[in-house]
């Protein structure tokens, strides 16, 4: 049996004296690629925070690599492996595409082929044609593979994304699915939250789905295929 690399057993986050997760739970296997699915306000973005030390849980635990994080500050969390590409892509709009790559590139020592600007840039030719524009210069699919490639170059063994193809054009969607898809090939640790289930019950292993801050349903894509009622009550398709 696979050994979990993220784990996130029953959490119970506030914002402030609001309670946003009630229990919410989910596990990513290595080399797996999971999914985090639920409509809008459930508590998803707020799930990712907390297992990337963004916020802490009161309740409930957060492992990751072996180890007990629920406690630790984000940059130490990152640097055991958790890359983020966080909702609103957040790329460094005065940094060029190249500035951008290596402001964040780290951990390569400890890997035997760690991700290089070149790497990034075959997965993305894209991003080597645009390499001297600026952050704000760049159109919102370039954004997003661009903020993929920067967490790429952190060398991560779980790879996050909060929205993957959020208020992108369906042909650039696609690229990022058919990306995605590759960095699973390679064996690379992935969670996607999305609303584009689609494309997500054709590359993704496993499912997790949030409802009001708790972890309702989990499994695998053809179940949930098969399950037209929970793909019903729980997100409306
Ligand atoms: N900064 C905040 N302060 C207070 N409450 C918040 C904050 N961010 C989120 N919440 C609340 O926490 C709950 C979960 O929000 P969260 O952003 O995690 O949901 P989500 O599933 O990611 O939604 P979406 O699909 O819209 O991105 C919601 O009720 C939301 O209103
Ligand atoms: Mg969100």
């Amino acid at each position: 049996m696979k050994t979990n690399l993220l784990e996130i057993s029953d959490i119970e986050v506030c914002y402030g004296d609001a309670q946003a997760l009630f229990g919410a739970a989910l596990s990513v296997a290595e080399g797996e690629f999971v999914t985090l699915l639920g409509r809008n306000g459930m508590g998803k973005t707020t799930t990712v925070r907390t297992a990337t030390g963004i916020m802490s849980a009161r309740s409930g635990r957060v492992q990751f690599a072996g180890q007990d994080v629920s406690r630790w500050p984000s940059y130490k969390i990152a640097r055991l492996g958790l890359g983020l590409v966080p909702e609103q892509r957040q790329v460094f709009p005065n940094l060029t595409v190249m500035e951008n790559l290596v402001a964040t590139a780290h951990n390569r020592l400890q890997h035997k082929d760690p991700w290089t600007l070149e790497r990034v840039y075959k997965l993305f030719p894209r991003l080597k044609e645009r390499a001297g524009n600026l952050g704000l210069n760049l159109s919102g699919g370039e954004q997003q593979m661009l903020a993929i490639g920067r967490a790429l170059m952190t060398n991560p063994r779980l790879l996050v994304l909060d929205e993957a193809t959020e208020g992108l054009a369906p042909i650039v969607r696609g690229e990022i699915w058919d990306c995605l898809q590759t960095l699973k090939n390679t064996g690379l640790s992935v969670l996607v939250i999305d609303k584009n289930i689609g494309p997500l019950l054709r590359i993704a292993d496993t499912h997790f789905i949030l409802e009001k801050g708790r972890t309702v349903w989990s499994g695998s894509s053809p179940s949930l295929l098969a399950n037209r009622d929970v793909l019903q009550e729980t997100l409306g398709v």
